[in-house]
Protein backbone atom coordinates (compact mmCIF):
# COMPACT_ATOMS: atom_id res chain seq x y z
CA UNK A 1 0.00 0.00 0.00
CA UNK A 2 1.38 3.46 -0.69
CA UNK A 3 2.78 5.71 2.23
CA UNK A 4 -0.03 7.83 3.64
CA UNK A 5 -0.89 11.09 2.31
CA UNK A 6 -2.59 12.62 5.09
CA UNK A 7 -2.50 11.57 8.69
CA UNK A 8 -4.32 12.86 11.84
CA UNK A 9 -3.26 12.35 15.25
CA UNK A 10 -5.05 12.49 18.18
CA UNK A 11 -7.16 15.19 17.12
CA UNK A 12 -9.53 17.31 19.58
CA UNK A 13 -11.38 20.11 19.08
CA UNK A 14 -13.33 21.65 21.89
CA UNK A 15 -15.20 24.65 20.93
CA UNK A 16 -14.92 28.23 23.48
CA UNK A 17 -18.19 27.26 25.02
CA UNK A 18 -16.76 24.00 25.50
CA UNK A 19 -18.77 21.90 22.91
CA UNK A 20 -16.09 19.21 22.58
CA UNK A 21 -16.62 18.49 18.13
CA UNK A 22 -13.75 16.63 17.87
CA UNK A 23 -12.65 13.76 20.49
CA UNK A 24 -9.56 11.87 19.93
CA UNK A 25 -9.50 11.17 15.89
CA UNK A 26 -7.01 9.44 14.18
CA UNK A 27 -7.35 8.84 10.44
CA UNK A 28 -4.93 7.84 7.45
CA UNK A 29 -5.37 8.33 4.33
CA UNK A 30 -3.83 6.99 1.63
CA UNK A 31 -3.45 8.52 -1.95
CA UNK A 32 -5.34 6.89 -4.54
CA UNK A 33 -8.56 6.42 -2.43
CA UNK A 34 -12.16 7.12 -2.40
CA UNK A 35 -13.40 7.58 1.19
CA UNK A 36 -17.11 8.48 2.48
CA UNK A 37 -16.81 10.12 5.83
CA UNK A 38 -20.62 9.96 7.19
CA UNK A 39 -22.27 10.81 10.40
CA UNK A 40 -25.60 12.12 11.49
CA UNK A 41 -25.67 16.31 11.77
CA UNK A 42 -23.33 17.40 14.38
CA UNK A 43 -21.24 14.88 14.84
CA UNK A 44 -18.22 16.71 13.73
CA UNK A 45 -17.57 16.42 10.03
CA UNK A 46 -17.37 19.79 9.10
CA UNK A 47 -15.03 20.73 11.97
CA UNK A 48 -13.20 17.53 11.40
CA UNK A 49 -12.83 18.88 7.42
CA UNK A 50 -11.96 22.36 8.31
CA UNK A 51 -8.97 20.48 10.37
CA UNK A 52 -7.65 18.78 7.22
CA UNK A 53 -5.46 21.76 5.81
CA UNK A 54 -4.79 24.07 8.82
CA UNK A 55 -7.79 26.46 8.62
CA UNK A 56 -8.84 25.48 12.01
CA UNK A 57 -6.36 24.97 14.75
CA UNK A 58 -6.73 21.92 16.71
CA UNK A 59 -7.11 22.09 20.57
CA UNK A 60 -4.41 19.23 20.87
CA UNK A 61 -3.16 16.34 18.61
CA UNK A 62 -1.77 17.19 14.61
CA UNK A 63 -1.60 16.52 10.92
CA UNK A 64 0.56 15.36 8.97
CA UNK A 65 0.88 15.91 5.15
CA UNK A 66 3.20 13.17 3.34
CA UNK A 67 4.72 12.82 7.08
CA UNK A 68 5.11 16.12 8.23
CA UNK A 69 3.18 18.64 10.59
CA UNK A 70 0.68 20.35 7.99
CA UNK A 71 1.84 23.51 10.54
CA UNK A 72 5.58 23.34 8.78
CA UNK A 73 4.34 24.80 5.44
CA UNK A 74 0.65 26.17 5.29
CA UNK A 75 0.53 27.19 2.37
CA UNK A 76 1.52 24.08 0.82
CA UNK A 77 -1.27 22.41 3.63
CA UNK A 78 -3.97 24.49 1.88
CA UNK A 79 -2.65 23.71 -2.02
CA UNK A 80 -2.45 20.03 -2.05
CA UNK A 81 -5.96 19.65 0.24
CA UNK A 82 -8.66 21.37 -1.75
CA UNK A 83 -11.58 22.08 0.49
CA UNK A 84 -15.02 22.19 -1.47
CA UNK A 85 -17.47 23.65 1.34
CA UNK A 86 -20.93 23.03 1.73
CA UNK A 87 -22.72 26.60 0.61
CA UNK A 88 -21.27 26.42 -2.68
CA UNK A 89 -22.70 30.42 -3.29
CA UNK A 90 -20.72 31.49 -0.78
CA UNK A 91 -17.50 30.48 -2.76
CA UNK A 92 -18.29 32.36 -5.93
CA UNK A 93 -15.83 35.48 -6.13
CA UNK A 94 -15.80 35.91 -9.39
CA UNK A 95 -17.96 38.21 -11.97
CA UNK A 96 -17.48 35.21 -14.23
CA UNK A 97 -17.31 31.25 -14.31
CA UNK A 98 -13.55 31.87 -15.65
CA UNK A 99 -12.59 34.70 -13.22
CA UNK A 100 -13.87 32.35 -10.44
CA UNK A 101 -11.83 29.84 -11.34
CA UNK A 102 -8.83 31.87 -11.55
CA UNK A 103 -9.35 33.67 -8.18
CA UNK A 104 -6.66 30.75 -6.67
CA UNK A 105 -4.18 30.56 -8.89
CA UNK A 106 -4.33 34.46 -9.42
CA UNK A 107 -3.30 34.81 -5.68
CA UNK A 108 -0.44 32.15 -6.14
CA UNK A 109 0.25 35.13 -8.20
CA UNK A 110 1.13 32.10 -11.35
CA UNK A 111 1.76 33.68 -14.74
CA UNK A 112 -1.47 34.31 -17.05
CA UNK A 113 -0.90 31.43 -19.65
CA UNK A 114 -0.11 29.09 -16.25
CA UNK A 115 -3.60 30.44 -14.87
CA UNK A 116 -5.47 30.23 -18.05
CA UNK A 117 -4.51 26.50 -18.58
CA UNK A 118 -5.18 25.52 -15.21
CA UNK A 119 -8.53 27.33 -15.41
CA UNK A 120 -9.63 25.15 -19.16
CA UNK A 121 -8.38 22.32 -17.35
CA UNK A 122 -10.41 22.61 -14.56
CA UNK A 123 -13.55 23.29 -17.10
CA UNK A 124 -12.99 20.75 -18.38
CA UNK A 125 -12.54 17.87 -15.15
CA UNK A 126 -15.84 19.55 -14.29
CA UNK A 127 -18.24 19.54 -17.54
CA UNK A 128 -17.71 23.34 -17.63
CA UNK A 129 -16.41 24.12 -20.98
CA UNK A 130 -17.94 26.58 -22.87
CA UNK A 131 -19.11 28.27 -19.60
CA UNK A 132 -16.15 30.34 -19.11
CA UNK A 133 -17.57 33.99 -19.87
CA UNK A 134 -21.37 32.62 -17.64
CA UNK A 135 -22.00 34.97 -14.53
CA UNK A 136 -21.98 32.50 -11.59
CA UNK A 137 -25.37 33.70 -10.00
CA UNK A 138 -27.18 32.47 -13.33
CA UNK A 139 -25.93 28.77 -13.26
CA UNK A 140 -27.59 25.76 -11.65
CA UNK A 141 -27.56 24.61 -8.48
CA UNK A 142 -25.64 21.50 -9.72
CA UNK A 143 -22.91 23.69 -12.17
CA UNK A 144 -22.53 25.91 -8.89
CA UNK A 145 -21.13 23.05 -7.14
CA UNK A 146 -19.05 22.03 -10.15
CA UNK A 147 -17.59 25.45 -10.38
CA UNK A 148 -16.52 25.25 -6.41
CA UNK A 149 -14.96 22.22 -7.30
CA UNK A 150 -13.42 23.67 -10.29
CA UNK A 151 -12.45 26.81 -8.02
CA UNK A 152 -10.16 23.88 -5.92
CA UNK A 153 -8.59 22.33 -8.89
CA UNK A 154 -6.63 24.84 -10.02
CA UNK A 155 -4.82 24.83 -7.56
CA UNK A 156 -3.85 21.09 -8.06
CA UNK A 157 -4.51 19.76 -5.17
CA UNK A 158 -3.57 15.97 -4.32
CA UNK A 159 -6.60 15.54 -2.10
CA UNK A 160 -10.43 16.77 -2.35
CA UNK A 161 -12.17 16.94 0.67
CA UNK A 162 -16.19 17.69 -0.03
CA UNK A 163 -18.21 18.95 2.10
CA UNK A 164 -22.43 17.69 1.59
CA UNK A 165 -21.91 17.92 -2.04
CA UNK A 166 -25.22 16.80 -2.91
CA UNK A 167 -27.03 19.09 -0.73
CA UNK A 168 -29.71 20.58 -2.77
CA UNK A 169 -28.95 19.18 -5.82
CA UNK A 170 -31.67 17.00 -7.82
CA UNK A 171 -30.59 13.44 -9.31
CA UNK A 172 -29.12 14.92 -12.51
CA UNK A 173 -27.21 17.55 -10.65
CA UNK A 174 -26.03 14.45 -8.26
CA UNK A 175 -25.12 12.43 -11.50
CA UNK A 176 -23.12 15.25 -12.93
CA UNK A 177 -21.19 15.58 -9.74
CA UNK A 178 -20.59 12.24 -9.16
CA UNK A 179 -19.58 11.45 -12.63
CA UNK A 180 -17.13 14.23 -11.93
CA UNK A 181 -15.83 13.03 -8.88
CA UNK A 182 -15.45 9.39 -10.66
CA UNK A 183 -13.04 11.24 -13.35
CA UNK A 184 -10.81 12.72 -11.12
CA UNK A 185 -10.29 9.54 -8.79
CA UNK A 186 -9.68 7.67 -12.07
CA UNK A 187 -7.10 10.42 -13.23
CA UNK A 188 -5.25 10.03 -9.53
CA UNK A 189 -6.98 12.39 -6.95
CA UNK A 190 -7.52 10.89 -3.68
CA UNK A 191 -11.13 11.98 -2.52
CA UNK A 192 -12.74 12.56 0.62
CA UNK A 193 -16.50 12.69 0.50
CA UNK A 194 -18.01 13.71 3.59
CA UNK A 195 -22.52 13.30 3.89
CA UNK A 196 -25.06 11.51 6.02
CA UNK A 197 -26.59 10.63 2.56
CA UNK A 198 -24.90 7.04 1.22
CA UNK A 199 -27.66 6.44 -1.36
CA UNK A 200 -25.63 8.07 -4.00
CA UNK A 201 -21.60 7.72 -2.73
CA UNK A 202 -21.48 4.39 -1.57
CA UNK A 203 -20.99 2.11 -5.05
CA UNK A 204 -18.03 4.80 -5.51
CA UNK A 205 -16.19 4.66 -2.29
CA UNK A 206 -13.34 1.98 -1.70
CA UNK A 207 -13.64 2.43 2.27
CA UNK A 208 -16.52 4.07 4.39
CA UNK A 209 -15.97 6.00 8.40
CA UNK A 210 -18.58 6.81 10.46
CA UNK A 211 -18.60 9.38 12.60
CA UNK A 212 -20.53 10.05 15.75
CA UNK A 213 -20.44 12.41 18.62
CA UNK A 214 -16.72 13.66 17.25
CA UNK A 215 -15.64 10.05 17.34
CA UNK A 216 -14.97 7.67 14.81
CA UNK A 217 -16.72 4.57 15.76
CA UNK A 218 -16.45 2.35 12.11
CA UNK A 219 -13.79 2.69 9.45
CA UNK A 220 -13.87 -0.21 7.02
CA UNK A 221 -15.14 -1.61 3.35
CA UNK A 222 -18.32 -0.25 2.69
CA UNK A 223 -19.40 -3.92 2.67
CA UNK A 224 -18.17 -4.68 6.28
CA UNK A 225 -19.19 -1.18 7.87
CA UNK A 226 -22.93 -0.85 6.04
CA UNK A 227 -24.63 -2.66 8.80
CA UNK A 228 -23.49 -0.55 11.48
CA UNK A 229 -24.57 3.09 9.95
CA UNK A 230 -28.45 2.68 11.62
CA UNK A 231 -26.89 2.54 14.62
CA UNK A 232 -25.22 5.65 14.42
CA UNK A 233 -27.83 7.70 12.97
CA UNK A 234 -27.38 7.34 9.36
CA UNK A 235 -30.17 6.35 6.67
CA UNK A 236 -29.18 2.84 5.44
CA UNK A 237 -29.24 2.86 1.56
CA UNK A 238 -32.52 1.47 -0.03
CA UNK A 239 -31.30 -1.95 -1.85
CA UNK A 240 -29.63 -5.15 -1.16
CA UNK A 241 -25.71 -4.95 -0.86
CA UNK A 242 -26.02 -7.46 -3.17
CA UNK A 243 -27.49 -5.35 -5.82
CA UNK A 244 -25.01 -2.42 -5.49
CA UNK A 245 -21.64 -1.99 -7.74
CA UNK A 246 -18.96 -2.26 -4.90
CA UNK A 247 -15.37 -1.59 -5.67
CA UNK A 248 -13.90 -4.48 -4.02
CA UNK A 249 -16.20 -6.94 -5.79
CA UNK A 250 -14.91 -5.68 -9.22
N1 LIG B 1 -19.25 27.87 16.44
C1 LIG B 1 -19.60 26.86 17.20
N2 LIG B 1 -19.66 26.97 18.55
C2 LIG B 1 -20.02 25.93 19.35
N3 LIG B 1 -20.30 24.69 18.87
C3 LIG B 1 -20.26 24.52 17.54
C4 LIG B 1 -19.91 25.57 16.62
N4 LIG B 1 -19.95 25.08 15.37
C5 LIG B 1 -20.29 23.79 15.48
N5 LIG B 1 -20.49 23.45 16.78
C6 LIG B 1 -20.85 22.13 17.31
O1 LIG B 1 -19.81 21.23 16.99
C7 LIG B 1 -20.37 19.94 16.74
C8 LIG B 1 -19.90 19.45 15.38
O2 LIG B 1 -20.43 20.31 14.36
P1 LIG B 1 -20.22 20.04 12.82
O3 LIG B 1 -18.81 19.65 12.56
O4 LIG B 1 -20.73 21.23 12.11
O5 LIG B 1 -21.18 18.78 12.57
P2 LIG B 1 -21.57 18.07 11.20
O6 LIG B 1 -20.80 18.75 10.10
O7 LIG B 1 -21.21 16.63 11.39
O8 LIG B 1 -23.05 18.26 11.06
C9 LIG B 1 -21.88 20.09 16.88
O9 LIG B 1 -22.23 19.69 18.17
C10 LIG B 1 -22.10 21.56 16.68
O10 LIG B 1 -23.25 21.99 17.37
MG1 LIG C 1 -21.51 19.69 8.44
Amino acid sequence: MSSPLLETHSLCYTFPDGTKALDDVNLIFHAGSFVVLAGANGSGKTVFMRHLNGLARPTSGEVFLHGKSILSDLSRARRSIGLVFQDADAQIVGQTVAKDAAFGPENLRLPRHEIDKRVQKALLSTGLVGFDERRPHTLSGGEKRRLAVAGVLTMEPEMLVLDEPFTGLDWPGCADLLAVLENLHLSGKTILLITHDLDKVLAQADRLILMESGCIRADGSPLEIIGEVEKRGIRRPAGEIADMSWKQRQ
